[in-house]
């Protein structure tokens, strides 16, 4: 199944990217959770107001649908300042960013999105320029008669970088952020919070005890709650009057295959490749993604960091093992349970 066709892919599709626009909190007030990083910004934003210096490089880090891109906007926000907007695949050589570099203005932010994306060769330019506010470029072609490197000032500016890969980082790349953060799966009391908050932004009536469900079912992933809440929004429209009730949501999520852990098929075949294929592991993640048809990546940045946040699967230096915890889930009896 592609990533994209997947309801409880944490990974935006064509619809999330329009709508996300909409209910994407605009300051750290509105923003839910990551409550000591967004302490830390606070004062971190403060102080750089007072001396009137732009915000130290800020490198924001977790898996897909967390909050990265939307804090990116926030710290712009909060700074009162423009964020020009590009991308680690979208910058191949050192003069495509050596043009975004260029048109900055002071104070700008700059986000790269999927930074460890970033040729070696970019990066090396980068490295002045987080560092110094400098860009070497080379005028005419290297090795050519007349061939020579110029260097321009920058005006000071943030780079905040994102990525759902920042072992893929390199060192050098990494330690020139002066802030460097994680952002961690949200709670369902926090889940609940957008979600209502989602609801009220879409002026969309919902049941608190419908809030509760759909915190539980979204794997702790914002971008999975709203999608889920505009899914069931749909069934409550044509079923209920549009007010999300309990009922609602349980019919519209059972009927969408989500389980009451907010597992879909993939994770399923997941657990149960490790289960039945490796006798529950360990297995190297090569051997699992083949033998149930995943690429390598996906099972890594997407489904596994979930699964073993909820305690169902163990990274081992030998390769996955799968807890006791999901064989419960699934209904199957371990290996080494008595009987
Ligand atoms: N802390 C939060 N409070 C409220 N809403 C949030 C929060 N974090 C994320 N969201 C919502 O979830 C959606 C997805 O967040 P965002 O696009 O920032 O994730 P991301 O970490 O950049 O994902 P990706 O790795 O795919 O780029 C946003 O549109 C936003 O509405
Ligand atoms: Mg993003």
């Amino acid at each position: 199944m592609k990533e994209q066709e997947r309801l409880l892919s944490a990974e935006a599709d064509q619809s999330d990217a329009v709508i996300e626009e909409t209910i994407r909190p605009q300051s750290l007030d509105e923003y839910v959770g990551q409550d000591i990083l967004k302490e830390n910004l606070r004062i971190y934003i403060k102080a750089a107001l007072q001396r009137n210096e732009s915000l130290d490089h800020v490198l924001l880090y977790g898996p897909p649908g967390l909050g990265k891109t939307t804090l990116a906007f926030i710290l712009a926000n909060e700074m009162h300042s423009k964020v020009k907007v590009t991308s680690g695949p979208s910058i191949s050589k050192p003069g495509d960013l050596a043009s975004v570099l260029s048109i900055l203005e002071p104070g700008d932010v700059l986000f790269i999105d999927e930074i460890h994306r970033l040729p070696k060769v970019v990066e090396e330019v980068l490295y002045p320029a987080m560092e110094d506010f400098e860009l070497d470029i080379m005028i005419g072609s290297e090795g050519q008669a007349g061939a020579r490197s110029v260097r321009l000032d920058l005006p000071p500016f943030t780079l905040v970088g994102a990525t759902t890969r920042a072992g893929d980082l390199s060192a050098p790349l990494r330690d020139r952020f002066g802030i460097v953060s994680k952002l961690e799966y949200y709670n369902e009391e926090q889940i609940g919070s957008i979600v209502r908050r989602t609801a009220r932004v879409m002026n969309t009536e919902i049941e608190e005890e419908a809030v509760t469900e759909i915190a539980r079912r979204s794997r702790g992933t914002p971008r999975i709650a709203n999608r889920l809440l505009r899914r069931i929004r749909d069934f409550a429209q044509v079923l209920n009057d549009g007010v999300i009730s309990k009922e609602i949501t349980e019919q519209a999520l059972n009927r969408l295959h989500v389980d009451s852990l907010g597992l879909d098929e993939v994770d399923i075949r997941y657990l149960r490749g490790i289960i039945e294929r490796f006798h529950g592991g360990p297995v190297g993640l090569e051997a699992l993604a083949n033998s149930i048809s995943e690429e390598t990546t996906t099972l890594e940045d997407v489904y596994e960091p979930y699964l073993i946040q909820i305690g169902f699967v163990n990274r081992t230096s030998r390769g996955r093992t799968v807890t006791e915890k999901a064989y419960e889930h699934l209904k199957i009896a371990h290996p080494h349970a008595l009987f």
